[in-house]
């Protein structure tokens, strides 16, 4: 069985579009593959609670304890390694990552970001985009590599900026397109793990 761990920060509607489309899709039967389990690195993340009403385990490896990114790391990659990854989600997840972190789940660490990069890495990407008086936004599921949201494309997903777009309406235009383009990459990937 391969195991797929899920990062959070936050909501974790990412999160919750990949455990539904497994369980619609019968991903256990179809792809030998299971959500084995979803950890936070905020105790207060909201998409625990939905983790848990799918009965999936989870864990919380709260970033404020640790001194240190390296000892944050080093303790959140034992609580992966606890679930015997054979890929490891980023959803929504905001903490940057160190090297040896990264090379630690080289190939089998993926990451969606609500743009389309290479354009606008880092925070505040559809603020950026309507400043920038992009015509169109997005989101693009990649590898992660040591280099901040960049790697490999895997899936992106275009939408349109409408002339009066606030950053929280084109947000969650480019969300709905993420819940989409999420599972789709990982069940695409999945075969080759
Ligand atoms: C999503 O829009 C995701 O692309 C973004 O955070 C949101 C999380 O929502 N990720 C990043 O900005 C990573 N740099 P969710 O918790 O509801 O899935």
């Amino acid at each position: 069985m391969k195991n797929i761990v899920i990062l959070i920060s936050g909501g974790g509607s990412n999160m919750a579009a990949i455990v539904r489309c497994a369980q619609r899709e019968g991903w256990h039967k179809a792809l030998d593959a299971q959500v084995a389990a979803v950890i936070s690195n905020r105790p207060d993340a909201g998409g625990l609670a939905i983790a848990g009403e799918h009965q999936i385990a989870t864990d919380v490896v709260d970033h404020k304890r640790f001194p240190t990114r390296e000892a944050f790391d080093a303790e959140l990659a034992a609580a992966i390694d606890r679930r015997q990854p054979s890929l490891v989600v980023l959803a929504g997840f905001m903490r940057i990552l160190t090297p040896a972190f990264v090379e630690r789940y080289r190939h089998r660490l993926i990451n969606i970001h609500p743009s389309l990069l290479p354009a606008f890495p880092g925070l505040h990407t559809h603020q950026r985009a309507i400043d920038a008086g992009c015509k169109f936004a997005g989101a693009t599921v990649h590898q992660v590599t040591t280099e901040l949201d960049y790697g490999p494309i895997l899936a992106q997903a275009v939408v349109p900026v409408l002339p009066d777009d606030t950053a929280d309406a084109l947000a969650a235009r480019v969300l709905t397109q993420e819940h989409l383009i999420y599972p789709r990459a990982i069940a695409q990937l999945l075969p080759q793990l």
